[in-house]
């Protein structure tokens, strides 16, 4: 597949040959020691290449403990959110102020607050300014629509929407869902995903099988 390339920060090139910066493949231009992230997923948004990983989950620091995982050939729109654990305030006191944060000597590691990792699967599409809570797994295949608030797990194949987000539907048959999660496709080389790809496009799970 010449034109998928996953070292390339800008995936997409204008007909008049010039890379259209406000998408970033972000395996390509995020360095960042708690994200994990697979190659062609890539996310659109008005900053800087740089910016990336701030716009995306701002409250994910270098020293947080949870991890922000997201696989292949994610889809992620303008004004998305991730917020991961480390967003938290400490509620089981009076105060949710974080005193301790203003202190250089207990900034890192200020409260013991339990943490979980955010894990979104591959060829997951999250729409216009979704917002994704600390925590949630969401499943391969599963479509976010525009201004979710993900406060759950999200099952693969399935669409959710709304505040909190809620099923919409789910968009194959339990054994069309199993079976494309055991092909999983995305793992494939691009030039047998290259074969695929009108099976891919037309929805058609038996000719995929078939490649
Ligand atoms: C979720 C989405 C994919 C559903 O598409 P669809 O199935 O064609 O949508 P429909 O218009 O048939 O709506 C189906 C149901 O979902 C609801 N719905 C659609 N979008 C919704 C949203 N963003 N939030 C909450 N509910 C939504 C509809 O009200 C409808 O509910 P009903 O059956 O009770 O009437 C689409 O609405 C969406 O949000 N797409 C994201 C677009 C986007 O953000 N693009 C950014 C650039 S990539």
């Amino acid at each position: 597949m010449p034109f998928l390339d996953p070292r390339q920060p800008y995936p997409i090139t204008l007909a008049d040959g010039t890379p259209y910066r406000e998408t970033v493949q972000l395996a390509a231009v995020v360095d960042h020691p708690r994200m994990e992230i697979g190659d062609f997923s890539y996310f659109t948004h008005s900053g800087t290449a740089k910016e990336t990983a701030a716009i995306l989950a701002p409250y994910l620091y270098p020293f947080s403990r949870e991890r922000l995982v997201i696989g292949r050939f994610v889809q992620i729109a303008r004004e998305a959110i991730i917020i991961t654990s480390s967003a938290n305030h400490a509620m089981s006191g009076i105060s949710t102020y974080p005193f301790r944060v203003f202190s250089p000597e207990t900034i890192t590691g200020y409260q013991d607050l339990p943490f979980r990792d955010t894990v979104i699967g591959h060829d997951v599409w999250i729409g216009h300014g979704a917002t994704i809570m600390p925590g949630v797994t969401i499943g391969s295949g599963a479509i976010i629509a525009a201004r979710a608030v993900v406060t759950r797990d999200v099952p693969p194949y399935t669409i959710v929407g709304g505040n909190p987000a809620t099923m919409i539907r789910q968009r194959f048959t339990d054994k069309e869902i199993a079976d494309l999660l055991a092909l999983a496709w995305w793992d494939w080389p691009l030039d047998k995903i290259e074969r695929a790809l009108p099976h891919l496009e037309s929805g058609d799970i038996v000719a995929l099988k078939s490649v």
